[in-house]
């Protein structure tokens, strides 16, 4: 149980206080002025202008275990949304990751390792069709190989430093606070190392557009 009785306050009210804590972390990524901003600032007023809420049914994937063992909450989370997301966990549904995958043993690793669970999109929590914001969890150790989708996405790392990469970039290690862009259409891709990774992803547009792998695993480095 947390100071502030978040263990004790109903689901709505600890979803509700997620909702606030990433969009205070959206306006402050704002202030940043690069290609992120406009974004972040965009995302954060459809939230604040969509005040529809839906519950989800909770559910919970075996992937959800790695939230136990992020790093530390740090500097770069002012807003506290590592602990928000905590006392909110049971209180949202976990998903899946491809699961037209099943069975395709290339992906069996990081399926195994990876859930999300939407915060603002059309089936709520926050009910709205212009955006769609979700939490990823990863475990440590694992590959999420190169997909694409036509949605322009922005992430921001929440807790646990990976390696990125963008198209043909190199890889690049983005810790706790790091926002990244991906335009429409850019295979990406993010390999975990020795902790889990928790993010936080938003997509604007095409959000009815699926995520599709786009080859196999590209290298490490
Ligand atoms: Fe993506």
């Amino acid at each position: 149980m947390t100071a502030d009785g978040a263990a004790t306050s109903s689901p709505a009210a600890r979803v509700e206080r997620l909702i606030a804590a990433v969009v205070a972390a959206w306006r402050a990524g704002a202030t940043r002025g690069d290609e992120a901003s406009d974004y972040l600032e965009a995302a954060a007023a459809v939230v604040l202008d969509s005040p529809e809420r839906r519950l989800s049914v909770p559910s919970d994937q075996p992937p959800c275990a790695h939230l136990d063992d992020l790093p530390k909450p740090s500097a770069v989370d002012p807003a506290a949304v590592t602990g928000a997301l905590l006392a909110a966990r049971d209180a949202l549904a976990w998903g899946a990751a491809y699961p037209e995958l099943a069975g395709d043993s290339r992906y069996d690793t990081f399926r195994a390792a990876y859930a999300y669970t939407e915060l603002v999109g059309p089936r709520g929590p926050v009910v709205t069709g212009r955006l769609s914001a979700f939490f990823t969890i990863q475990g440590p150790g694992v590959l999420y190989p190169p997909h694409a989708h036509p949605a322009p996405e922005v992430y921001w790392v929440v807790a646990g430093t990976a390696r990125w990469r963008r198209g043909h970039e190199d890889w690049v290690a983005r810790p706790p606070g790091s926002f990244i862009f991906h335009r429409s259409g850019l295979p990406h891709s993010t390999q975990t190392e020795n902790e889990p990774l928790l993010a936080l992803a938003f997509w604007t547009d095409h959000l009815d557009g699926a995520s599709v792998m786009v080859g196999d695993a590209a290298p490490r480095r």
